[in-house]
């Protein structure tokens, strides 16, 4: 086994990763994480019911759909990843006789804010000790500027949050921080307003929100830039989720750093405010051939990855394609290091307020390796030193966050055989990707 985890021992989880020759097969990412969110959420929020395929059954959406149930939400389990959930409609939810935990989901804490800001009774959301120190003032600023009644430490900036949900005015906001958190969360307390609010974009971020409203019965108006929703009683329907393609990130680069390899990535997700990630890789010189599933209206579209060992050259990423990939660039900053030439990432402050710093972390788990990084108060520079390049094996530490940990992990696989990576503070995978040890050793070999 390449990749051997250790749970029992260490509360907070270690990979040990050892080198690897071969990469072979095809993988079915799991289902993506945004839309799950918001499967739940417009499907709790909507009356009736909702039949979800494809849900992401890890730690932070099964969060979500606890918060739901603790307000009089029922769910069907048919399978882990097919839910059939029944709800009284956004007016009749319960309040809960608990804080509603949010644990490590930023995504989840913040458009429930968003949510429950117009929807009459008392709530109050927190997290673990990651999300509790993460910004909230993003989202209760715009929110209270709307009229809604929320509390939190440090004026609103940081959880818990006491939310008073109550009757809501428009509002016309820019979304200054490109974060569709933020922009979700103003669409989803618009449902509530008095009348239309509209959220203005100069460079798009995911649009999942925007794309499933319709389908619940929402009125969205999109031009350009701009997205326009108006108040709306929701009604229950079906959503497919499609594979995840930030998780499909990590097994994208080991096909591309292991010679000789070739990958199939099915049922991805191929939403293009989420492919920002496929056109940096195809720029550096990465062979990514997409065939896109023939779209079904009010889907998202998904497809297959064919992906084939590259020889990758060193790149200045354009700024217009950070937010597109901003999940992705923990492992963009590892493929960087196995390119031939400099890479500069900027524009990314927004990694400094992640899960963890991914800025910091990620520049001191490539050192530690031997990988020459520059940080920037924006982003980091990577000098490359061609997929032969020397690392040395040793141990890192994921800081508890997901996407550094699995990150990591690919890197590992880049050792001489023999040798190994441990990587601490695994156990935050299981956030958005339970199932990522087994996948990973049933495509990479020794
Ligand atoms: C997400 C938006 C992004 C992303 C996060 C998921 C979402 O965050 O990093 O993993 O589902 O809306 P920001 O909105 O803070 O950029």
């Amino acid at each position: 086994m390449i990749l051997e985890e250790q749970r029992g021992g260490s509360a907070q989880g270690l990979y040990r990763v050892s080198g690897a020759s071969r990469v072979t097969g095809s993988i079915v990412p799991p289902g993506d994480k945004s839309v799950s969110h918001r499967a739940v959420i417009l499907g709790s929020a909507a009356r009736g019911r909702t039949e979800i395929h494809g849900f992401l059954d890890s730690a932070d959406c099964q969060g979500t759909l606890a918060a739901f149930l603790a307000m009089g939400v029922t769910v069907r389990t048919i399978s882990p990843h097919h839910l059939i959930l029944a709800s009284p409609g956004s007016e009749r939810l319960s309040e809960p006789s608990n804080v509603l935990d949010f644990g490590n989901s930023g995504t989840a804490v913040r458009l429930m804010a968003g949510l429950l800001s117009g929807i009459p009774g008392y709530r109050v959301l927190t997290g673990d000790d990651s999300l509790r120190q993460r910004p909230m003032k993003r989202v209760t600023d715009p929110l209270s500027r709307m009229g809604a009644r929320i509390d939190g430490r440090e004026g609103g900036s940081r959880l818990p949050l006491a939310v008073r949900g109550g009757p809501l005015s428009p509002i016309l906001y820019e979304n200054v921080h490109r974060s569709a958190q933020v922009k979700s969360a103003i669409l989803l307390a618009a449902l509530s307003a008095s009348s239309s609010s509209t959220v203005v974009e100069e460079v798009p971020t995911r649009d999942h929100t925007e794309r499933l409203l319709p389908a619940f019965g929402g009125k969205v108006l999109r031009e350009g830039g701009r997205v326009t929703v108006w108040p709306a009683s929701l009604s229950g329907t079906e959503v497919s989720v499609p594979g995840d393609i930030s998780s499909a990130a990590f097994f994208i680069a080991l096909a591309l750093l292991t010679p000789g390899s070739t990958l199939l990535v099915r049922n991805v997700g191929l939403n293009p405010t989420r492919t920002a990630i496929l056109e940096i890789l195809q720029k550096m010189g990465a062979r990514i051939e997409v065939e896109p599933l023939p779209e079904r209206s009010g889907t998202e579209p998904s497809g297959t990855l064919r992906v084939s060992f590259s020889e990758l050259s060193g790149i200045t990423v354009p700024l217009s394609l950070i937010p597109g990939a901003i999940d992705e660039i923990p492992i963009l900053s590892v493929l960087a290091a196995f390119a031939k030439g400099r890479t500069e990432i900027r524009g990314a402050s927004e990694l400094r307020v992640k899960e963890s710093d991914r800025i910091a972390g990620m520049a001191a788990a490539l050192r530690a390796v031997g990988v020459v990084v520059e940080e920037f108060p924006d982003g980091l520079a990577i000098e490359g030193g061609g997929p032969d390049r020397p690392l040395e094996e040793g141990s890192v530490d994921s800081l508890h966050d997901h996407r550094i940990a699995m990150s990591m992990a690919v890197l590992g696989t880049r050792l001489p055989r023999g040798r190994s990576l441990s990587i601490s503070g695994t156990d935050f995978v299981s956030t958005s990707f339970p199932n990522f040890p087994d996948l990973f050793n049933s495509v990479v070999h020794p």
